[in-house]
């Protein structure tokens, strides 16, 4: 099982269309995926139009008072996919400095044995939840817009990365950085990437995920990009995508 982060300090730099479409991808190719909502915004939910329901706990409930993270996980319409749906009502403080809450969950659930693929789509807070998100993953994908304002984003996340790896988790590895709303024909685009690209190496950066509108107009219509538009080049850069995540990660084909 991989468990794969998906963060930014920066607000609106993709962060949950990424979950949502490459979990979806991931899926689609029949791995079994869990997409974990740790943002109390809780859009992970509406990309893949499910409703809130009292039938399912929530990530931010069962953090906060050790529940059983079981009672969280709720199949979407999507085969293969499964959602551990964020609180809206969650009160940002209650989780206090424990850095380990969702790693404890994510054990005593044994997710290892059910699924290929765990997504944690975090807050661009710098809070607990983030930290926890950071402690319960192996890998960490760092979507960024590729405009001047993103590097402090960046290095404000390496940061916090060195001091996670230092006291929190040893284990955790940066799997990319993944250029997203880019545009080829923008010069300063090309220059943002090439620029992170120098800092962080050039084997770190992922293939971009172009500007495209269907994007968000998918998010609107609770569907992931590949049901919604499977023509559209962001369904193209999706595709890519989790073809070079699978093979980053050495993952076996299922057949
Ligand atoms: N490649 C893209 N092309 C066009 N629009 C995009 C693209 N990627 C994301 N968007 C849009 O940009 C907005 C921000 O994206 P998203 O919500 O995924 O960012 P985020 O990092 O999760 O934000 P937050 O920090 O608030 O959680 C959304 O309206 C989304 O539809
Ligand atoms: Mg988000």
């Amino acid at each position: 099982m991989h468990v794969i982060a998906v963060s930014n300090r920066k607000g609106g730099t993709g962060k949950t269309t990424v979950c949502v479409n490459l979990a979806s991808e991931l899926a689609a190719r029949g791995h079994r995926v869990l997409l974990i909502d740790l943002d109390s915004q809780g859009h992970c939910a509406v990309g893949l139009g499910i409703a809130a329901s009292a039938e399912w706990s929530t990530i931010h409930h069962v953090l906060a008072t050790g529940g059983n993270l079981d009672d969280a996980i709720r199949p979407t319409p999507q085969q293969n996919l499964w959602l551990a749906a964020a609180d809206p009502q969650f009160e940002h403080g209650r989780l206090g400095g424990d850095a380990q809450a969702l790693r404890r969950a994510m054990l005593s659930a044994m997710l290892g044995n059910r699924f290929d693929f765990v997504f944690i789509d975090t807050p661009p807070s710098l809070d607990s939840l983030l930290i926890n998100g950071l402690t319960a993953a192996d890998r960490l994908l760092i979507p960024f817009v590729p405009h001047p304002l993103s590097f402090h984003g960046i290095r404000q996340l390496a940061k916090l990365l060195f001091s996670v790896i230092s006291r929190d988790n040893a284990s955790l590895k940066i799997l990319g950085f993944l250029p997203v709303m880019a545009a080829e024909h923008v010069r300063q685009h090309r220059a943002m990437s090439v620029q992170v690209a120098r800092e962080f190496g050039a084997a770190r950066m992922l293939p971009p995920i172009r500007m495209d509108i269907r994007l968000a107009e998918a998010f609107g219509a609770g569907v992931p990009i590949r049901a919604y538009a499977p023509a559209c080049r962001s369904n193209e850069d999706f595709q890519s995508l989790a073809g070079d995540v699978v093979g980053r990660l050495e993952c076996p084909a299922v057949t």
